[in-house]
């Protein structure tokens, strides 16, 4: 559920009408909403409920400012793949020990800045990489507390860009090789182990998957301590989808998800760690834009938007869908017709939707993708020098910037000719 409803044939982003943002802020722009961030975030908080948890959002789905200041007043913790990350989740007032690290390289110097920062742990995706950090450690003269994040050879069943537990893909380490590894990190005095770290891939639209994969944690967390490892928390990963239409039979609840979690890891008496982040977001935010042109090609409509692939690039990508629907409702009975959605970025890639079923728009009509909360704003680029899109936040009647659009000068200004040119 999300609060992007319509009132008197208008979308709304809680209380506030989108026409009213638009007019204030100008077309393309993401709209969050904060009641919908809050909703979802408690939704996984209590699905851990009776369990000693944390909820770390992976950021990289969305890492406003103002979206972290609300996750992390709920008592979120981040998971960062980037020092970067790191640095904005500690500058919207996260605290190192709720932040994760996680990513398969990391350098030396992000170490260290995490390490002097402090840090939550570091989930370790390689040997070289564990002895960087082992090395790094010590040179400041402190333990790394770590994970290591473990491939499972688990088929997530989810687009093949964003599947990730399978042998063939870069993450983690074969679990079949982590007794050795965790040997390997017990002898290092730079090093603390602490946990397991696991995540198969994004959307996922089964539960079946996670639950193979936690049970393969759990059988290398009785191994590893049968080896004398106090493994004492297990970071599970992200992962569960979200419906992105609303006819097609939705993905599992987060309440499910934290039954599989009982089920297969909750004897363990582990502290249990996720880091969901579209689950999150995903549908707490929208993409509103407008129609530039109608233009009639042979056999077919093109709804040509201000809206283009720099700004929401899952489409072009990934082959994503996305609802695209009018701010301002058709009458009821309205008959629909096809439209190709297509941006302005001149590449074919920039398309949107094909053959999209639509009430009819014409010029200046406002209209917003769904679930774009997530993976959205984060991908953006100014490919084709289409500044930064901006984004907002809502909070019941009121709404504010969260991160402005530049302006022209801005975004040319920040090159620069040397002087020898
Ligand atoms: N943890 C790790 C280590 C991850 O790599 C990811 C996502 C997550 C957590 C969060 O997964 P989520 O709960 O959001 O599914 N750009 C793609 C998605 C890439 C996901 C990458 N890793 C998209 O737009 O679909």
């Amino acid at each position: 559920m999300d609060h992007f409803l319509y009132r008197n044939g208008v979308l709304h982003a809680e209380d506030v009408a989108i026409p009213e943002i638009a007019a204030a802020v100008g077309t393309p722009f993401y709209v969050y909403s904060r009641a919908t961030l809050e909703r979802h975030f408690r939704l996984f908080d209590e699905a851990l409920d009776g369990m000693d948890h944390l909820v770390c959002f992976a950021m990289k789905s969305n890492s406003n400012q103002a979206v972290l200041k609300i996750i992390g007043d709920l008592g979120a913790g981040v998971d960062t793949v980037s020092i970067g990350e790191y640095l904005r989740a500690k500058a919207a007032g996260i605290p190192g020990e709720r932040i994760v690290f996680s990513g398969v390289g990391k350098t030396r110097e992000e170490m260290r800045i995490a390490l002097e920062g402090g840090i939550r742990q570091f989930n370790v995706e390689s040997e070289p990489e564990l002895r960087a950090l082992n090395e790094v450690a010590l040179s400041l003269g402190v333990k790394a507390p770590i994970a290591v994040r473990v491939n499972p050879d688990v088929d997530a069943k989810t687009h093949a860009k964003i599947a990730t537990g399978k042998s063939e893909n870069k993450f983690g380490i074969p679990i079949a090789k982590a007794r050795a590894v965790y040997g390997e990190a017990a002898a290092m005095a730079g090093i603390e182990v602490v946990g397991i770290d696991v995540h198969i891939g994004s959307q996922l639209t089964q539960l079946e998957p996670f639950e193979q994969a936690y049970l393969k944690v759990a059988d290398l967390t009785r191994a590893l301590r049968a080896d004398g490892h106090n493994i004492r928390r297990l970071d599970l990963g992200g992962g569960l989808g979200i419906p992105y239409t609303r006819s097609n039979e939705a993905p599992p609840l987060p309440a499910q998800y934290g039954e599989v979690i009982k089920r297969t890891v909750g004897h363990l008496g582990c502290e249990i760690e996720i880091e969901p982040g579209r689950l999150i977001a995903g549908n707490a935010g929208i993409l509103v834009s407008s129609v530039i042109y109608l233009k009639e090609g042979e056999g077919r409509d093109f709804l040509i938007v201000d809206a283009a692939m720099n700004d929401l690039l899952r489409p072009a990508m990934y082959d994503a869908h996305h609802d695209i629907v009018p701010v301002i409702e058709a009458p009821a009975a309205t008959e629909q017709v096809p439209y190709d959605v297509v941006g302005p970025v001149c590449e074919s890639g920039d398309t949107f939707a094909k053959q999209r079923m639509m009430t009819p728009l014409g010029e200046e009509d406002l209209v917003a993708f769904r679930s774009a909360g997530a993976y959205g704003a984060v991908m953006a680029s100014e490919y084709n020098s289409r500044p930064m899109v901006p984004e907002v936040l809502v909070d019941g009647d009121q709404f504010a910037v969260i991160r402005a659009r530049p302006t022209y000068e801005d975004m040319i200004n920040r090159d620069t000719v040397p002087e020898w040119l």
